[in-house]
């Protein structure tokens, strides 16, 4: 595995399907695992943004794996009152702890993290990618459906450059899994995200798009950090929500995902988020046992 976790795109099909092998086995022997690969081990989660399942499931994980979880307020920080270099940041926490688990907001800044310190960063969110998310999300669609491939037939719809639809797309190319990305236009995904993917596309078209899907996502309008568009953000993808006329031209057995938080009669309809069909919860389970088997293989095994 790479030294860090900033995309999906640091580990590769074998790595995510061990990565799977393990968070099922951790899944089934949480109340009786005594499996401590943190044990003696500090881990730092530095936090520029808000979070409810991210922080629990990585404090709680990390705890269950025997290790020492330190939330880390980035705002109380010194780098979060513009006092420190990132690249010192980085070398200081090296010295004190064994790993990094970062939300913050440029993508770039997680990258600079990780290339100054010398002990594995994970990526717990930024503006352009949210990979811990899809990770668990795989393999939540992984137990609904057992197995990942083309078959597998997903449609993410808002948002179309948003930090869940660009891991989304990554996540595709990792897995093989077929994804419709649909969005208006003025916010349709990145086309150097999608290039040489065959099994990812883009449709405007909310009803073409729905079309035999077996998954349907979607995330918040406004993510964090893009407070200022809302207006116009809002008035976009008003056409994009996923209700049940969007559930009634999908497959007959269609599972509707969303990291969560959602706004109902937003991005998503009440009767949609809270009906029979939906499996976020399970989804949010599913962060806590994707990010042992990831912080296991990666911080664990030194
Ligand atoms: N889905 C997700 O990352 O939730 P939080 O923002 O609550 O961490
Ligand atoms: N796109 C959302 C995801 C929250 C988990 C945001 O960045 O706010």
């Amino acid at each position: 595995m790479n030294k860090d976790f900033l995309t999906l795109q640091d580990i590769n099909q074998d790595e995510m399907w061990q990565i799977f092998e393990l968070a099922a086995k951790l899944k089934k022997e949480r109340n009786t695992s005594d499996f401590k690969p943190l044990a003696g081990k500090s881990i730092g989660l530095i936090f520029a943004k808000s979070s409810t399942r991210t922080r629990v499931s990585f404090e709680v994980g990390v705890h269950e794996l025997g290790g020492n979880p330190l939330y880390l307020d980035q705002g109380k920080m010194q780098i979060g009152r513009g006092s420190e270099t990132v690249g010192d940041t980085a070398k200081v926490l090296s010295r004190y702890l064994h790993g990094i688990v970062i939300r913050t907001y440029a993508h770039a800044e997680v990258e600079e993290l990780a290339r100054e310190a010398n002990i594995p960063v994970i990526n717990a969110l930024t503006n352009e990618y949210h990979p811990c998310q899809l990770l668990a999300d795989l393999f939540t669609i992984y137990e609904y459906s057992g197995k990942l491939d083309r078959s597998v037939k997903v449609g993410f719809y808002g948002d179309g450059r948003s930090n869940i639809a660009n891991s989304m797309i990554l996540a595709a190319r990792l897995s093989g899994i077929d994804l419709v990305v649909c969005a208006p236009e003025e916010e349709r995904p990145d086309e150097a995200l999608m290039a040489n993917a065959p099994n990812v596309r883009w449709e405007s078209d909310p009803k073409k798009a729905a079309k035999d899907l077996q998954y349907i996502y979607t995330d918040v309008w406004v993510s964090m950090g893009f407070e200022e568009e809302k207006a116009r953000r809002m008035a976009l993808f008003q056409p994009y929500q996923v209700n049940r006329a969007i559930f009634d031209l999908a497959a007959p057995d269609c599972k509707f995902l969303h990291c969560l938080p959602a706004h109902r009669g937003e991005e998503v309809s009440a009767d949609i988020l809270d009906g029979k069909c939906s499996i976020v919860y399970d989804e949010a389970e599913n962060r806590l046992h994707v990010q042992k088997a990831l912080m296991a293989k990666l911080i664990g095994k030194n």
